[in-house]
């Protein structure tokens, strides 16, 4: 078949210049094959390290006074051993305590299956500083091929307390605040009566629970603020679309973000966690570090 010819004609000194179809479609398709690679690439090694400190002020009137502009760094996710290793922690954990955050809450998947060697997490998560502690609870990951302890142990030798079914209460000049945290819904028995129990329902208390779908059922408990991550807000997501198709189970409903409830003034935030699982990629949804601040509305 002969080769047609299309015609561009430019102005001024330009003159004519003509471009053979041929020639059109190979640049069109090196274009996008070069669009194609650099998407690529900036998928596997750009956005995967490019964490975002995301920053959000919450209030309620049932927050004690004293824990007014209460500074909590929430992270999730950290999935040790796939694409993280100590070197990349150590950098999080950096711009973590710059951050001179109140208190630490990291919502579960320490590690990413039970053959990861954790050992070298510990001491760069024990540099974590936070001077009303911090917690933890397990993810659907910390159970995977291995026994919860193994994440227990590492978190506790990085000086977390782990919540599995338990709270504990910061006490301020006689005021309190609890945090609360689930075991996991895949791997454990999250039993929110367990958890709760002892604590009045007139007081302020954050929930710490890996999997944001939970919320469901936490809003409807006299519980003021849920921290969640597990979804990875999908790792890839598509422009135009509201929701990543890949959202796993019991992360679907609330992928990521602040969530309210129209029935109660429960709040919930989902983090988009610092790793990736399954596959190293991530985008349009960076790895993430919130520090929500906690204020009375009293006050605001
Ligand atoms: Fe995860």
């Amino acid at each position: 078949m002969p080769d047609r010819e299309a015609s561009v004609v430019t102005g001024g000194n330009m003159g004519k210049h003509k471009i053979s179809r041929r020639t059109f479609l190979k640049r069109t398709v090196l274009s996008l094959f070069g669009l194609a690679l650099t998407g690529g690439a900036y998928t596997r090694f750009v956005e995967p390290i490019w964490f975002e400190v995301q920053r959000l002020n919450l209030q309620s009137k049932r927050l004690p006074d004293v824990f007014h502009n209460l500074r909590i760094l929430h992270i999730s996710d950290i999935h040790f051993g796939f694409h993280m290793n100590a070197e990349r922690l150590q950098k999080i954990v950096h711009t973590m305590n710059q951050e001179h955050a109140d208190v630490i809450c990291f919502t579960g998947d320490l590690i990413d299956d039970g053959f990861v060697d954790v050992s070298s997490a510990i001491p760069v998560l024990k540099q974590l500083n936070a001077p009303f502690g911090k917690f933890a609870v397990l993810g659907n990951h910390d159970y995977r091929h291995t026994t919860p302890e193994k994440s227990i142990d590492a978190l506790k030798q990085a000086g977390f307390i782990v919540l599995n079914n338990a709270h504990v209460e910061l006490q301020l000049q006689g005021q309190k605040l609890a945090i609360v945290g689930l075991e996991d819904w895949f791997g454990g028995k999250p039993n929110l009566e367990v958890a709760l129990r002892g604590l009045r329902d007139d007081q302020y208390k954050i929930l710490m629970a890996h999997e944001p779908d939970l919320a469901d059922k936490a809003s409807h408990y006299p519980v003021d603020l849920q921290l969640s991550g597990h979804s990875h807000g999908g790792q890839i997501r598509i422009p135009w679309m509201h929701s990543s198709p890949w959202n796993p189970i019991m992360g679907i409903k609330y992928p990521s973000g602040l969530y309210t409830f129209p029935h109660s003034d429960f709040k919930l935030y989902t983090n988009r966690g610092l790793g990736m699982t399954f596959m190293p990629i991530r985008f349009l949804c960076r790895p993430e570090i919130t520090v929500i601040t906690l204020q009375n509305s009293h006050h605001t």
